[in-house]
């Protein structure tokens, strides 16, 4: 099995999410499995240079910056296409997803790699079989709740991609009380 494991918080030791994900990692990790481990916490640049109405641009049109981004989206796309099990963990800022998982997802997000329109609408070109666990922390937030803008954020994202298979850890409200840390803890420790 091959796992990647990206973290998003922007804080590092102090960090739940990193916390919980990477028990949740161990957990999973079995000897032979191969895991891949991504920071998209910082150096995720931005889709920049597009004139058209996607991440696309011809390769003739590309610039020596354009070359780089799309090498680097070609990466963390190998990455999730290589991926049997994808952890994922993030905290919610200001009500929606870390702006560095965004960017890292507007680089996976690729016409004609990762999902593809057709005349019925559009088609994920990932998923058989992937799946994801989304580890959420907030502090006072709760998953899943009508100001919960991360959670349905990503499970639509990846949906998008063809990956349906989303379990989410809670660990939210962390500034009330720890009640939904340990509650995750102990999931991941009945896996
Ligand atoms: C920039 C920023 C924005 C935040 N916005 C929210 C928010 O909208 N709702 C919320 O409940 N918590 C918010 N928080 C609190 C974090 O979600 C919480 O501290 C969480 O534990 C952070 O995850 P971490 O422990 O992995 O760093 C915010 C924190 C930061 C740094």
């Amino acid at each position: 099995m091959n796992i990647l494991h990206l973290d998003s918080s922007a804080r590092k030791e102090e960090s739940v999410s990193r916390k919980i994900a990477k028990e949740l990692v161990n957990k999973l990790k079995k000897n032979n499995d191969q895991l891949v481990y991504r920071d998209i916490s910082s150096n995720i640049p931005f889709v920049a240079g597009i004139k058209g109405a996607g991440f696309i641009i011809p390769e003739e049109d590309r610039t020596e910056q354009d070359k780089e981004l799309f090498k680097f989206s070609d990466e963390l796309v190998d990455e999730v296409l290589a991926a049997d099990t994808i952890v994922i963990s993030t905290p919610i800022y200001n009500f929606g997803p870390p702006a560095a998982a965004k960017a890292w997802f507007d680089l996976v997000a690729r016409a004609g790699k990762t999902f593809k329109y057709e005349p019925t609408g559009p088609i994920g070109l990932i998923g058989g079989g992937k799946k994801v666990y989304l580890v959420v922390t907030s502090g006072g937030v709760p998953v899943d709740s009508p100001v919960d803008f991360c959670t349905p954020w990503f499970k639509q994202a990846l949906n998008f991609l063809g990956i349906s298979d989303i379990e989410i850890i809670d660990s939210s409200q962390l500034n009330i009380n720890d009640d939904n840390l340990k509650k995750a803890q102990e999931k991941i420790n009945n896996l």
